[in-house]
Formats: structure tokens, C-alpha cells, sequence
């Protein structure tokens, strides 16, 4: 049976096996799971009853066409390594590592390869899905990969050279944003007296009403600060002193973040 395999069984392999299965895109007798530990595919049979748990990579990859590696960078090179000798070429590998290019992905395997980036926020159903496609890859390849990563949220379509930037955005983009949320609730609630948790709360919503008024309305931030930052009002006072520090630390974050995306999987 021409199942879909998933190797790793972490934090991404599950959200897939969950996003896939939950969705309905794949039933439960279309998707393989193999993990490292025993404990990691127990808890994966605990969770979804009758699904196909491979007992190794290799016999995974023997039952199964598209194979999803979720692993972390540094072990997807062994990952491969390690099945190369049951593919027979036909196969489509999808890679989730950061750092590892489809040349050094297709140098160590004879089929087709794609790399994807999801988000953590794939787990409900939002955020962006970065998709890569090698050259071998076949358009009911790329179909049926994009389509079951369209299951779990959107799906863009990335050049190579430009998956750093978009991974930055798309996938390291969610950390970003929850360590702002954090700071601005914090910064509210110990200059204010305003009880922590409540503080959370309102800018949690306050972050997510932002995003969908923008998404919605088609209006830029620009067009948003301007129609809430009224002269002379207490949103000018913050937007005005954000503007004056903001650049610079923005600027080092990236850079830092792009530094060491270099390294990584390397
Ligand atoms: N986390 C994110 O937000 C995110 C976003 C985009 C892309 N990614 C990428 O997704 C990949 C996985 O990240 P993650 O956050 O899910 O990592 P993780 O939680 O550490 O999960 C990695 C899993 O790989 C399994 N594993 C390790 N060696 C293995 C082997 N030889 N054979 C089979 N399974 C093996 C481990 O299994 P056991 O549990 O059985 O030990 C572990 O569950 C990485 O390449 C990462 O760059 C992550």
C-alpha cells in the first residue's frame, strides 16, 4: 500500500500525524509512523489506535512512497543514510531540516526531494507552510505534497536562496511574536499594577485581533498605527519611541537569527 511515512515523532512529526489525521486528508490506514525511542511510538499508537508504527526506518521506508523526515538537522543525514539501501528511486522524500540544501538531500538519495518548513502554529490550523521542490520532483509529487500541507494551514511556494528569510518569518516568526507578547504584557502589568495573567490575556487577544484586522481589512500596519496613533495621544507616545529603538534591535535580531541558521544541521 502506497502509505504516507513519517520518520520522527517529536513535536512536528506529531503535529503532522495529528493535522493530517484530523483534517481527514489521510486515514488512519494511509500513514506510518517510526520514532527513535519506544516510549515516543507508544505514545503515538496511544493517540491514534491502528495506526501503522514501523518498528525501524528501513521498514518504513520499504512500505511507504512519500516519506516525511521530521527529525532534528543533525540527524537527518544518518536518517537517510540509514534507508537509502531499501529505496529503490521512486520514492519522494520530504525533508523538515533546516540548513540541509536539496543538493546535499539528493547527493545522498537517487529520488525526488522536497523541503518543508511548517510552524508550529500548523497545530491549529494557521500559519505558513514553506514548500522547496528539488528538480526531480514530479507535478503529482508536488500535488499531492502540497496538498497534504495545505491540510494543516497555507502553503507557500519558496525559492531556495530565500528559505532562510521566509523560515525566519513563517516558522521562527511565532517565537518572535510570543517573546513580544510577553514583554509588552509584562512591561503593562509592573508599571500599571494590572494582575499578570489578565494582562497576558489582553494582549493575547490583542495580537490576534491585530493580525486578523489586518489580513481582513487588506490595510497595511502603516494605515493601522496611523488610524489608531491620533496626534498628540497616548498610542503616538509609544508608537513614537518604538520607532526610534525598534530598527536597531530588529536588525540584530535577523542578523543573529540568519548567523546562525548557517550553522545549522552543518
Ligand atoms: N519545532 C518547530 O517549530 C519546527 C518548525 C519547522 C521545522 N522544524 C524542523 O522539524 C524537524 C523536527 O523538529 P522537532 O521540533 O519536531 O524536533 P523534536 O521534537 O526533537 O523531534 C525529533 C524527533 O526525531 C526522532 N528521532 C531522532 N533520531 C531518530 C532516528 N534516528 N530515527 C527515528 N526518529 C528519530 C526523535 O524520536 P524519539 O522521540 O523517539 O527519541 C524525536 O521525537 C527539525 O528538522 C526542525 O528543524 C521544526
Amino acid at each position: 500500500m502506497d502509505r504516507v511515512g513519517i520518520i520522527g515523532y517529536g513535536h512536528m512529526g506529531s503535529m503532522l500525524v495529528n493535522g493530517f489525521l484530523s483534517s481527514g486528508v489521510l486515514g488512519i490506514d494511509e500513514i506510518m509512523v517510526a520514532s527513535k525511542r519506544q516510549e515516543s511510538m507508544d505514545a503515538c499508537a496511544a493517540a491514534w489506535p491502528g495506526i501503522g508504527i514501523a518498528r525501524t526506518n528501513r521498514e518504513l521506508a520499504r512500505q511507504c512512497r512519500l516519506i516525511i523526515i521530521a527529525v532534528r538537522p543533525q540527524e537527518t543525514r544518518g536518517v537517510l543514510n540509514e534507508i537509502a539501501s531499501v529505496m529503490d528511486g521512486d520514492e519522494h522524500v520530504v525533508s523538515l531540516a533546516a540548513g540541509i540544501s536539496l543538493e546535499d538531500l539528493e547527493g545522498l538519495f537517487s529520488g525526488s526531494v522536497t523541503r518543508v518548513v511548517p510552524t508550529a502554529t500548523s497545530a491549529v490550523g494557521q500559519g505558513t507552510t514553506l514548500v522547496c521542490h528539488g528538480r526531480q520532483v514530479g507535478m503529482l509529487d508536488a500535488l499531492r505534497a502540497e496538498g497534504l500541507f495545505s491540510s494543516i494551514g497555507n502553503v507557500a511556494l519558496v525559492d531556495e536562496v530565500n528559505l532562510p528569510a521566509a523560515t525566519l518569518l513563517s516558522s521562527c516568526g511565532p517565537g518572535l511574536l510570543a517573546a513580544i507578547i510577553e514583554e509588552l504584557a509584562g512591561a503593562t502589568a509592573r508599571a500599571s499594577g494590572l494582575e499578570a495573567g489578565r494582562a497576558l490575556v489582553l494582549t493575547t487577544e490583542m495580537a490576534a485581533a491585530t493580525a486578523a484586522y489586518l489580513r481582513e481589512t487588506g490595510k497595511t500596519p502603516g494605515d493601522l498605527v496611523e488610524e489608531v496613533a491620533t496626534g498628540g495621544g497616548v498610542t503616538e507616545a509609544g508608537v513614537q519611541r518604538l520607532r526610534e529603538r525598534l530598527p536597531g534591535v530588529f536588525d540584530g535580531t535577523v542578523a543573529a537569527m540568519l548567523e546562525r541558521y548557517g550553522t545549522v544541521g552543518k
